[in-house]
């Protein structure tokens, strides 16, 4: 949610920034706006300003007509609105009413009401909708030669979650950033030196980075970073590598960064799978700061995630249950804390999210910690808080995730999840060694079937062309296939903007099938003939169902299933799996689908209206 970049160097900052700003807009893309410092004639110093309602390229066309003066300290922030409509007023930075200091901000300011009324009886025009502005005053004011000094004494005033950067005209060479609850990290250069939201805005410079914790503040200078609490005592800061490059960020011949994250999902799974498996036979987390005594104490899992997040810890829910034992509960994040849940330290909850820093998800874990469970996060982003604030974490390597519909996080979420389930199988002893293996092996396989999968998908590209006037699609699925078909349905949603629900098929009687009319097109995920029969031939019941109902059946099932040919009006085949593992590969035609559907209906596959990547807000 919101994007922020920050540049101190020797090149010119307004190239830097923009070329971050484009590569940090899938966090949201209501508008877009930048600050210089430049010098004056006189000798001071300073801000020049730009910004723009819509996307970047509305601030690019801007910015080509008139050129702001050239300087090689700058900011700027893509926006995903949240106090204020989307217009040019409230785009960000946000100046005092000096024009001598400039903020952006990502999150939200929750006190900013009773700030603003402050600054209004102390004399102070604000001039947005926005709850960032109060942050430019209030620092305009405080300002005594030192912006670190001044964003310290204000973040302290501060209620809430934000990420603040600021840069003043009487302190030129100078960035200042801030951070709680919401993302920042330092990109460190020769010479020069970044600010942002994500690394990929500053990858194609440094792939050297800091991560900063929470309530810290960091100035930044071309030749130093220096980084404090928000008491001004010196703080500890991890430093590491990031293990891709700026490719891994462009869209690599790709029409849209959804097609080639699509793509890339063979390779996906199988880094993601690499190195867990030691000389030993034994499987390997990432950072376990949870030891085997208190794994083979857990008396209950929780999963909580958000989104396409918690589809996979829906379908991780029948691998835990079915290979430990141990009884396993799925929420959506934002609803966990509020039910008062019960937890203690036999629960092991488990934080799944690609960004790591949704949110919702955030809080349910530190609730969850409060009570004394402990936190296992999977996740796509190194370095990002959920990891950080857990005691155990196991990454995906899906490398960076651009379009806003998740695909190959979705798909290593799930490896992620079996090799969470066969941990707990292991330090528990519930499945033997050989076992563990086994499943190991067919997991190795599932790179090849994705990709086998993605060969034979031009008939599915056809359906969605055909069906890109239809006014709504039904998802059924049962088991495994359920979540598969819920996660078909959100990425239906978020990308066509159709009427899309996922259902569990046998719920479809107790009140669903009154929908179903003539022609409309509902997909059904067929489990397995080989597995539990008896689920197999549910499934087949429900798609004979719906078609007496003038149903236009699209069935996903696996070759050599021949019984639900006769009752499927299109047949999508995918290769045999065990069952717990079909949803790596069921799941990959209904994102095919959503993206083709939603191209032929002229929308923007990777930035759908109304949304943002990474949700930082509650
Ligand atoms: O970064 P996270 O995995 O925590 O994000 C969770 C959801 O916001 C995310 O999966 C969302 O549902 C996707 N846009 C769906 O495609």
């Amino acid at each position: 949610m919101c994007g922020i970049v920050a540049y101190v160097g020797s090149q010119g900052a307004m190239d830097v920034v923009v070329e971050g700003l484009r590569r940090l807009e899938y966090r949201g893309y209501d508008s877009a706006g930048v600050a210089v410092q430049t010098p004056r004639p006189d000798g001071r110093w300073a801000l020049a300003t730009e910004k723009r309602a819509g996307k970047l390229v509305n601030l690019e066309k801007a910015l080509a007509e008139r050129p702001l003066p050239a300087g090689t300290v700058g900011i700027g922030h893509t926006r995903w609105a949240t106090h204020g409509g989307p217009t040019d007023l409230n785009a960000h930075p946000h100046l005092d009413d000096h024009g001598r200091v400039a903020v952006v901000h990502n999150g939200i300011i929750e006190n900013f009401a009773e700030l603003r009324e402050e600054l209004a009886g102390r004399g102070h025009t604000l001039r947005s909708e926005t709850d960032t502005e109060v942050v430019a005053h209030l620092l305009g004011e405080v300002f005594a030669g030192d912006l670190a000094e001044a964003m310290r004494v204000v973040c302290r005033r501060l209620e809430g979650a934000f990420t603040l950067v600021a840069v003043h005209a009487d302190q030129p060479g100078v960035v200042v950033g801030a951070r709680r609850n919401s993302p920042l990290v330092v990109g460190r250069g020769v010479g020069e030196n970044f600010l942002a939201s994500d690394v990929a805005a500053f990858i194609a410079f440094t792939r050297e980075a800091v991560e900063l914790g929470q309530d810290q503040v960091v100035e930044l200078r071309a030749d130093g970073v220096s980084v404090t609490d928000f008491e001004g005592r010196p703080a500890v800061v991890r430093e590491y590598h990031v293990d891709w490059d700026a490719s891994a960020a462009e869209k690599g011949g790709y029409d849209y960064f959804m097609l080639k994250e699509i793509a890339e999902q063979p390779k996906a799974v199988a880094d993601t799978l690499l190195g867990r498996i030691g000389a030993d036979g034994q499987l390997t987390l990432d950072e376990l700061r949870l030891d085997d005594a208190d794994l083979r104490a857990v008396e209950k899992v929780v999963i909580v995630a958000c989104g396409t997040a918690y589809h996979a810890g829906a379908i991780a829910k029948y691998a835990i249950e079915h290979w430990t034992r141990v009884p396993c509960e799925v929420e959506v994040a934002s609803e966990f804390r509020y039910r008062d849940p019960i937890l203690d330290e036999r629960t092991l909850v488990i934080a799944i999210s690609q960004s790591g820093e949704t949110m919702d998800t955030l809080m349910a874990l530190r609730h969850a910690r409060e009570q004394g469970a402990k936190v296992l996060a999977i996740c796509n982003t190194n370095g990002s808080t959920i990891p950080r604030e857990s005691d155990a974490v196991l990454y995906t390597h899906a490398g960076p995730e651009v379009a806003v519909a998740s695909t190959k996080a979705f798909l290593t979420q799930l490896v992620a999840c079996y090799l969470v389930a066969l941990y707990l199988g292991q330090v528990r002893g519930t499945k033997w060694g050989d076992e563990i293996l086994a499943v190991i092996e067919e997991l190795r396989d599932a790179p090849k079937q994705v990709e086998q999968v993605l060969r034979t998908m031009e008939p599915v590209r056809e359906l969605a062309r055909s069906l890109a006037d239809a006014r709504a699609v039904l998802f059924l699925g049962r088991h495994v296939g359920y979540p598969v078909a819920l996660e078909g349905a959100l990425k239906l949603k978020e990308l066509a903007y159709m009427h899309a629900e996922g259902f569990a098929a046998g719920e479809l009687k107790h009140g669903p099938i009154a929908l179903i009319e003539e022609g409309l097109p509902v997909v059904v995920v067929a489990p397995s003939p080989r597995g539990r029969s008896v689920l197999h031939d549910k499934v087949v019941s429900n798609i004979q169902e719906i078609r007496a109902r003038g149903a236009r059946t699209i069935v996903i099932a696996e070759e050599g299933d021949e019984a639900v040919a006769p009752y499927a009006d299109h047949l999508i085949r995918i290769p045999a799996t065990p069952v717990l593992l079909q949803p790596l590969v069921a799941t990959v035609p209904l994102q095919v689908f959503a993206c083709e559907l939603a191209t032929a209906k002229g929308h923007e596959v990777d930035q759908p209206r109304n949304l943002a990547k990474s949700v930082t807000v509650e």
